[in-house]
This record gives structure tokens, sequence and C-alpha cells, in this order.
């Protein structure tokens, strides 16, 4: 029994969605604890491609149980259209399960992320657009709308007429938009709350009981470490916690029952929407690698800003999420370079950096201090062992590790499931070393 948390350590988009395929295969229950309909990934079932949004991959197993969790903000129309299409082609939803917490995302929160978006100009954050932020917003402000409140008619008419009354109020005089018919958008509500009933529980509960049943529980995080609303590039993250920590939170689990956290990062660095990349690279190898990786995001289209490794941010990453091993992904991308660069500290007004500098002014200054690797010109798409790895790929993969104080476990080199090399158990493999005792300082012991 494990109970495992996958997580990005970049900024999303480092292909968690291979890596949590790849382990649902041994989990009995899948759990989506934080986001929205802002993460997606694509899946290929019986020769038919389509996105998922909300729900976990894990749905394709039919012995796998699927969560979505109160951290979640659920946008029901999108939600049933999963649902649909997933039925539509033979797969069983009657294993997904839906918290009665999870916040709600209304129409009036998409117009008002679109809107505001505008309105910020120069300033603007590049969200996908989808509501997630003014979701949130509600939910800190105690006006939200949880899964619990559609379950009951009466009290969803009341709460709804007020609430959008008031959005209405800053829909026309702050953005200039015409106002939401609150009867519409009720009777609207009301119709998918049917549609998602069946699926309604208090998941906490069923998490527990499968812990206390030693069941295996993924907890599959979306977006990225450097999303994260506390601990990522604020103000350019997303509204909710990717970090590991946020999987206790966003399914009511003690943080004593978590065995272990996988750390995802691609081989290079991805990053959509604005702000500060230190590692960017504009020009031809940035499209290169934007080419040659197909990063084109798979919620909005967008094409996604490419970098360099980082270190920086991946040690930070290790250390924010408490990272026991590594995924690297799309090592395969890098296969024609004829060197390779990885970014090992920063410089800021001349000094030395080896820490993420938590203040976004002074992350923005941060000029990258590289350490360039020879390249290795050969395809690894094939490789199937360290040993099949030419040995400059195998260099780079080791001095990553070494950087980043943990283990590789798993490197991916395509979007198949084949294409993937295991290099340690991810789920039973050792903990991460700490220093050992005689070198922590004494005031610490005594403390
Ligand atoms: P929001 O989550 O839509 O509010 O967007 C806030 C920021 O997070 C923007 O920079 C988005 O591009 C980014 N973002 C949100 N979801 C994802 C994701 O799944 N992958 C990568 N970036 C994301």
């Amino acid at each position: 029994m494990a109970n495992v948390i996958v997580i990005g350590a970049q900024w999303g988009d480092e292909g968690k969605g291979k890596i949590t395929d790849l382990l649902s295969r041994s989990a009995d229950v899948v759990v989506r604890y934080q986001g929205g309909v802002n993460a997606g990934h694509t899946i290929v079932v019986k020769g038919q491609t389509f996105k998922l949004h909300l729900i976990p991959s894990g749905i394709l197993y039919p012995n796998t149980d699927c969560i979505i969790g109160c951290g979640t903000v659920i946008d029901p129309e999108v939600l049933i259209t999963e649902i649909d299409q997933l039925e539509e082609l033979g797969i069983s939803t009657r294993n997904l399960l839906i918290s009665e917490t999870a916040h709600v995302t209304m129409p009036y929160h998409r117009l008002i992320d679109q809107a505001s978006e505008e309105r910020r100009g120069s300033h603007k954050i590049g969200t996908t657009g989808r509501g997630i932020g003014p979701t949130y917003a509600d939910k800190s402000e105690r006006i939200g709308i949880r899964i619990l409140d559609l379950m009951e008619p009466e009290g969803l008419r009341e709460q709804l007429e007020w609430t959008i009354n008031y959005k209405n109020v800053i829909l026309s005089k702050l953005y200039n938009l015409p106002p939401l018919d609150p009867k519409e958008v009720i009777d609207q509500y009301l119709g998918y709350a049917e549609r998602l009933r069946p699926h309604v529980v208090d998941t906490s509960v069923k998490i527990y009981d499968a812990i206390q049943r030693r069941r295996n529980i993924l907890f599959e995080g979306a977006q990225g470490t450097l999303l994260d609303l506390d601990h990522g590039t604020y103000p350019y993250v997303t509204s909710s916690n990717p970090v590991a920590g946020g999987a206790c939170v966003g399914t009511g689990l003690g943080p004593t029952m978590i065995d272990r956290v996988i750390g995802v990062a691609k081989a290079y660095t991805t990053r959509v929407g604005e702000g500060p990349f230190p590692t960017e690279m504009h020009g031809e190898l940035g499209e290169f690698l934007c080419d040659r990786g197909a990063e084109i995001g798979t919620t909005t289209g967008r094409q996604r800003r490419c970098g360099w490794f980082d270190a920086v941010i991946g040690r930070y990453a290790v250390r924010i999420n408490g990272i026991d091993c590594l995924a690297i992904t799309k090592l395969d991308v890098l296969d024609e370079l004829e060197e390779i660069k990885v970014c090992v500290a920063y410089e800021i007004d001349g000094e030395r950096c080896e820490h993420f500098p938590r203040n976004a002014r002074r992350f923005t200054l941060c000029q990258p201090i590289y350490k360039t690797l020879p390249g290795w010109g050969v395809s690894t798409t094939h490789c199937r062992s360290l040993e099949d790895l030419p040995r400059q790929a195998l260099d780079y993969l080791k001095f990553l590790a070494e950087l980043m104080e943990v283990p590789i476990a798993i490197v991916s080199l395509g979007a198949s499931r084949d294409q993937t090399i295991i290099v340690e158990d991810p789920i039973h493999g050792p903990k991460r070393a700490l220093l050992p005792v005689e070198s922590t300082s004494a005031s610490l012991l005594s403390a």
C-alpha cells in the first residue's frame, strides 16, 4: 500500500498526464485535489483523441475509483461533456466521485475572468479565461456556490438570486457587460445538478476508507509548483495550490498518510501565459523546442514559451514539495541539439544567487548562469533502459539528478506508454535521504 502525490516541478505541462497514467495502473483510487478546467490532458481511446480537463485519466481503468476533491473548482458544463464523451465510447463513469464541498464555476466567473484580463492590459496574467481565479476568489469571500448547494434547489434559488444580482452590478458597472438573467442561470444549473447528483459524496470519507482498507491512492496535481498561489511566481500564478501540501487540504487527508511525492519535470522548461521566465529562449532555438516538443497548450491552444532546464527552480520544487524522486519527461526533444544548457544558478545585480528569489521584481532581474553540456545527436525514442541511452544523455540526466539532489526514477522519451525507462520503482523506492544527524546543527536537535 502506498499513497503517492504526483506534482509538476515547473510551470505546468510537465507531462504529468503520461506519468499519472503509468502509475494509475497500480492505483485503486486516483484523486484530483486542486484547479479546475484550466488543466487538460489529451487522451486517446479506441483511436479517438479527446481532452479531459477535470476527470482523472484513471477513469480508463474500470476498477479504479476517480475522485474530484474539495480543493478543486468544477465547471459542471465541462464536466458533464466529459462524462458524456466517455460514456459514448463505452467507458463507464460509475466510479467517478465528486466532492460535495468543491466550489462551482458559474457563468459570471468566466465573464469576470475574461473581462478583468482585458482591463489589466499590460498587467494581465495570461489566464486560461475559464473563470478559475474568480471562483476561488468567491470561495475566499465566502459567497461561493458549492456542489452541495447545487443539490438543494430551494436554497440554491435563493442563494443564486442574491449572488447573480450582486455580480450583475460588477458586470454592468465595472465591465460594461450585459447582466445575466438569474432565472435562466438557476434553471441551467438545476439541470446540471440532476446530472451530477449520482456522483456527489463526501469524498473525504471515501478517501479515508480507502486508506483504512490499505488501497493505493494516487493524488494527481494539476499545473505546477511555480504556478502555486502561495509558492509560485506571484502574481503570475493560478489561484490554487498545486504543491504537494495542497493534496492534504484539497482532499481532507492528514499529512501523516502520505507516503511519497513524485516530481515531474521536462528535460527543458516551458511556461504558458505571462510572467518572468529566466531561461526562456527567444528566436530559432526556442521555436525549435516548441515545434519538436509540440508545445501547444491543451486547454487554450496557446503556444508555450520554451527555455533551458532551470535547476534553481528545480531545487526549489524539491524543497517545497518534499520530492522523493523525479520523472524527467521529453528527453527525446533534445536529441538533435549539439549542445544543451542547464541553468545552475542566477546572477542578480552582480551577485550569484542559488535560491529562487521570492520577490517578483528580483526574479525578473535574474540572469541565468549556465553550464553547457554536449548533446548526443541521435534518437533516443527507442531506448528502454539506461544502458540503451547514449553516454551524453546519461550524463545529462546524472547532472540534473545531482543538481536537484534527488534520484530520477522515470525517464520519458515519447508520448506512448512504452517509450519510458523505469530506473527505479517510483512508488516503493527509498525515501529521500536527509543530512546525517551529526551534520545537522546542535541547536536544531536540542530545540
Ligand atoms: P488560470 O489558472 O486560468 O487563472 O491562469 C493563471 C496562470 O496559470 C496563467 O499563466 C495560465 O497560463 C497558467 N495555467 C493555468 N493552468 C495551466 C495548465 O494546466 N498548464 C500550464 N499553465 C497553466
